[in-house]
């Protein structure tokens, strides 16, 4: 294997089209060995198909995916079927089978893919299933257990043949804070315990900054922002009277973060309304609800936002010339 320092993951100007749609234009991200590396962004901004070119499911038009140093869409087979046992996947529903008990899910894929005999993979599933906390449930069959189980067992069968990385999409999507809360404690758990690099693709901000090492911020089909977990709170906790030391898209990032989807943009949502829809990820409609669906927590904000959204909004739509300049 080519010298690849401690990255796991290296992407190179990644451009993906669909049709006419160019949804990755230009990506470059690295994810390092036994980090967790969050993904961040508006729905349908490309964060699924972002993951789909790391785990080899997609190949990009323009660049490059190296995992663990090999270039994904120059290997054959073979590599491709060794570089799979080298990663595990949790998919958004925990995508078991549902005529397998959770312990047959486990057991499934080291029978498919080891030669370890029935003893020794029974062991094997004992071990997964408690690393998830789900050994009492090992019997069970999905249609028994609850949301939570259904994406601990699905992780239990991510670790089955020991990953150097672990993909996530959206694990807590579905769930209740409590049982999301749980996942996260979980995948932070497993990243300390097993050393396993984690990408997580999410839009839960709470999530987000509990389990990041590292974030990247996907905006229109490019990396707005990659850095610590420590970088993006800095953006976040920005007091709102020095707005103007920050540039546009640290503004954007700002926003985003802090899930800023209460009051102005419900004032502001005629016109301009779909954009902000764009800008925060949410369905145009919810902005007549007056409530973030980004984050559970609330963030206090001063009472001269409208004029900062305003701003946000004119500055970054195409017709810049006219409303740039409101008083606060
Ligand atoms: N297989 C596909 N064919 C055509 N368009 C797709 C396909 N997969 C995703 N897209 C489009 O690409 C964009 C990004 O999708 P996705 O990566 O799922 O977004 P996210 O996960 O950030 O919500 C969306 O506009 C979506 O409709
Ligand atoms: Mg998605």
């Amino acid at each position: 294997m080519p010298d690849s320092g401690e990255h796991v993951i290296q992407i190179e100007n990644l451009v993906k089209r669909f049709g006419n749609q160019t949804v990755l234009d230009g990506i470059n991200l690295d994810v390092k060995a036994g980090e967790t590396m969050v993904i961040m962004g508006g729905s349908g901004c490309g964060k699924s198909t972002l993951l789909r070119h790391m785990v080899g499911s997609l190949h990009p038009e323009e660049g490059k995916v190296r995992l663990f140093g090999e270039v994904l869409a120059e290997m054959s087979e073979e590599q491709l079927d060794d570089t799979r046992k080298k990663f595990g996947i949790l998919f958004q529903s925990g995508a078991l089978f549902q005529s397998l008990s959770v312990g047959d899910n486990v057991a499934l894929i080291l029978e498919e893919h080891t030669d370890l005999d029935a003893a020794i993979i029974d062991f094997m599933v004992k071990i997964k299933l408690e690393l998830v906390d789900l050994r009492e449930a090992a019997h069970k069959f999905p249609a028994q257990i609850s949301g939570g189980m259904k994406k601990r067992a699905g992780l239990a069968r991510a670790l089955a043949l020991d990953p150097k990385i672990l993909f996530y999409d959206e694990p807590s999507a579905g769930l209740d804070p409590v049982t999301s809360a749980a996942i996260d404690r979980l995948i932070i758990d497993l990243t300390n315990k097993l050393g396993v690099a984690s990408v997580v693709v999410t839009h839960e901000m709470d999530s987000a900054f509990a389990i990041a090492d590292r974030m990247a911020m996907l905006h229109k089909g490019r990396v707005l922002m990659l850095d610590t977990r420590e970088a993006f709170e800095h953006i976040r906790d920005w007091p709102f009277d020095r707005i103007n030391e920050l540039d546009e898209n640290q503004q954007l990032i700002r926003q985003f973060l802090r899930g800023d989807a209460e009051g102005p943009l419900t004032e502001d949502a005629t016109g301009d309304s779909s954009y902000a829809a764009d800008l925060l990820g949410i369905d145009n409609s919810k902005l007549t609800g007056g409530r973030s669906i980004q984050t559970t927590r609330r963030v206090p904000m001063p009472g001269r936002t409208r004029g900062f959204f305003k701003r946000l909004i004119s500055r970054t739509s195409h017709d810049s010339t006219k409303s740039g300049r409101d008083k606060q």
